[in-house]
Order: C-alpha cells, then sequence, then structure tokens
C-alpha cells in the first residue's frame, strides 16, 4: 500500500487540516473516486436520498458593497441596476409553490438603508401569506441572502417569516479576504453576522469561493474546519469565475492567476465531498457556478454529497443584470421542460426529489430538537 492508500483509511478519524488539504491534492481519477464514494455513502446514511430544490430569485442587483470579484459591485457602473416589484417576486413564488418546490431562496445586493429594510420585510409577509394551502399550511420555506445587517434587522426579517439565511464567508483566509475586498469590509464582520444570525434562530449557512488566487489546499482545508467550528447548517460553495470586468478596479492581486478551469471543478467536487465526509448532516448546495465551467458538474456535484439544488426563477428580463461573474446560466429553470429534464437526471442518478417539503439542515433539526 503506497503512501496515498494509507490515507484514504483516515475517514473515520476527525481530519486534521493536513489530511484534508492532502485529499484536495489529489488528481488519481481512482482515488477521486474512493472520496467521492465515502461522501455518497455518508450522505445516503445521514440525510438519505432526497434532493431539495429551492427557487432562485434574485430579487435587486442594488449593491453598496465593492467586492472586488463581483460583477454586480458598486463600482460597475455598465450594470443596469433593478429592484423587482414585490408583486412579481410573489407571483413567482408561487409559480414555485406549483411546481411542487416547498422552498424559496431570496437574494439581493447588499444594502442596510431603511427602504431596502421594509422592502424585503414586506416581501417576505407577502410569500407567507400568499403561498399558504392545504399542502403547505405553514406556507413556502424562505431562505434569504441579502447581506451583512444588524442584529434587529435580522431578527425582522427571521419575524416576517425567513427561517434560513445564506452569507458565504468567501474565504477564511485573512491574507485573500483583504485581497479580495476594500478594507472596510472585514472578515471579522462577516464572522460576527454568521453568530448573530445563529442567535436570531436562522438556520445559518455559509461558503466560500474556490479556486481563487493564491489559494491554497490548506487554506480551503482551513475553510471545511471553520464551518464545523460554527457549526454551520448549509453550505454553498462554487468555482471562482474571473470575470475582468468586475476586477477592473480594486485590490486584487495583479500577477497572481487563479488555477485552471479543470483544477477549479475538481477541487469544488472534492470540497463539497470532504465537506460532507466532515459535517456529516448538514445541507450543501450544487451551485450554479460550477455550470459556468462544465455544463455537467452542478450535477455531478450530487454525486459527490451535495443535497440542495437551486433553479434559477429570477426572469430573462432581468437576468442579464445579474451576472455576479461571466457565463452564467441563462436558462429559464423554471419552465415545465427544464424541470422534468433535470427530473429525469436526478433519478438516473437513484435520486429522488423531496417534493413538498421545506427540507430543513437536519444538522439544525438536532440541533433545535425539532
Ligand atoms: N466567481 C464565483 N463566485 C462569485 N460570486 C460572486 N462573484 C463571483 C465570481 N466572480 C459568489 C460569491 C457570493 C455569491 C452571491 O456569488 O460567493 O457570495
Amino acid at each position: 500500500m503506497n503512501e496515498q492508500n494509507e490515507l484514504f483509511f483516515k475517514f473515520d478519524q476527525p481530519l486534521s487540516v493536513d489530511d484534508i488539504a492532502a485529499y484536495l491534492s489529489i488528481t488519481d481519477k481512482k482515488q477521486i473516486g474512493f472520496v467521492q464514494q465515502k461522501a455518497e455513502q455518508i450522505l445516503l446514511k445521514e440525510c438519505g436520498n432526497k434532493v431539495y430544490f429551492r427557487a432562485l430569485v434574485e430579487a435587486s442587483n442594488i449593491c453598496r458593497s465593492d467586492c472586488y470579484y463581483c460583477g454586480i459591485r458598486k463600482f460597475n457602473k455598465s450594470v443596469d441596476r433593478y429592484q423587482m416589484e414585490p408583486e412579481v417576486i410573489v407571483g413567482l413564488a408561487k409559480q414555485a409553490r406549483d411546481l411542487n418546490y416547498a422552498s424559496f431562496v431570496i437574494q439581493a445586493g447588499e444594502r442596510q438603508d431603511a427602504g431596502f429594510i421594509d422592502y424585503i420585510e414586506n416581501v417576505l409577509c407577502s410569500i407567507k401569506e400568499q403561498t399558504r394551502c392545504d399542502k403547505l399550511p405553514d406556507g413556502l420555506g424562505i431562505t434569504l441572502s441579502v447581506g451583512e445587517q444588524t442584529k434587529e434587522t435580522y431578527q425582522r426579517f427571521f419575524n416576517a417569516g425567513a427561517h434560513r439565511y445564506l452569507l458565504r464567508v468567501e474565504t477564511t483566509s485573512p491574507h485573500l479576504f483583504s485581497k479580495l475586498h476594500p478594507p472596510e469590509q472585514t472578515l471579522e464582520s462577516r464572522i460576527n453576522c454568521l453568530k448573530l444570525l445563529r442567535d436570531v434562530g436562522f438556520q445559518v449557512g455559509t461558503g466560500v469561493m474556490i479556486g481563487l488566487p493564491g489559494q491554497k489546499t490548506e487554506d480551503l482545508a482551513n475553510d471545511i474546519l471553520f464551518f464545523q467550528d460554527l457549526d454551520i447548517d448549509m453550505i454553498g460553495m462554487g468555482p471562482f469565475i474571473p470575470d475582468p470586468i468586475a476586477q477592473g478596479v480594486g485590490g486584487m492581486e495583479e500577477g497572481v492567476e487563479c488555477p485552471s478551469p479543470e483544477t477549479r471543478v475538481r477541487w469544488t467536487l472534492l470540497m463539497t465531498a470532504l465537506t460532507r465526509i466532515v459535517l456529516k448532516d448538514v445541507n450543501i448546495a450544487a451551485t450554479t457556478a460550477l455550470q459556468a465551467i462544465d455544463p455537467q458538474a452542478r450535477e455531478q456535484a450530487l454525486r459527490f454529497g451535495a443535497n440542495v439544488m437551486m433553479p434559477l426563477l429570477t426572469p430573462q428580463s432581468v437576468r442579464k443584470n445579474y451576472n455576479l461573474y461571466p457565463k452564467k446560466s441563462m436558462r429559464d429553470e423554471a419552465s415545465i421542460s427544464f424541470h422534468k429534464e433535470l427530473e429525469k437526471r436526478i433519478h438516473e442518478q437513484g435520486r429522488e426529489i423531496g417534493y413538498g417539503a421545506w427540507g430543513d439542515s437536519l444538522h439544525a433539526c438536532k440541533r433545535n430538537k425539532t
């Protein structure tokens, strides 16, 4: 048995940073298959074979943040800014419910002004009120993702009906974080928000970008251990997609390239598998950014331990203005034909779709004893 094979037998012990970094570094197909099988085995044992859908709507691209990698950063003046009317979002929520998706995600650029907070609160209340039915007495389950806010604001959003919140930390390396963001955006503040969200009672999701310029497998291994330390319930991770327009001005390290697209996809799949192996009963999304590099990779992530998918319901008319990164999918993922195709491919992998259920993170349910 060579040294690499020996590594594989440590899955049932707590993994160290070095172990995780070593698994992330493998390139051999057979060895990747070994990690994939272990992740799939843990997923099926801990969470079952259901894939949960969350319909995703990008409610507004108006953003006061200036993250150097992001296509809708404040600095980018070539984007037409929009804010969807509440009635339109509620209409999409009803459409999601009629497709039997019991969960909805509202994502938007980050703003802290009173008008925005009222808008989100109003949208949450309206969706809750208008999606209740016999099959879903509590309406759609709602996940919110509108960035860093005060505890009071998080509390208002929770009271208005959102019960899950996604706030990616992007990277837990202080050095990389500071390369990606202007000085007023800090890693400490991001982590503090994750703690506030937990205090308020949300199921808390976070995640990172994979394959950033200068990012090492040790950095990614530390990201996984951070998820564990913070007792995170949901994870969304995707490959970094360089965006020359977004990066036009800002502090991203000049001359440092990100890894090749193949490496970024391989790392993302391995990160998904290793997060499943370490965290066990959390929800992990197969994210859209994977598709921007490889059309098959989003579904492949389901084989590597992911159990959540987020079909994009944002109307075509505004979708082109929510390009967080280049080559974002323009497909109408709410169409019946897309839905049937996705359903077929998921069934082909021996998985079922968790229709009609919120599909909460079992990790959160166990902690909250619900
Ligand atoms: N590449 C990959 N992911 C990106 N995001 C934003 N810009 C990019 C990019 N260039 C992700 C961030 C953010 C989420 C909404 O989109 O992780 O949290």
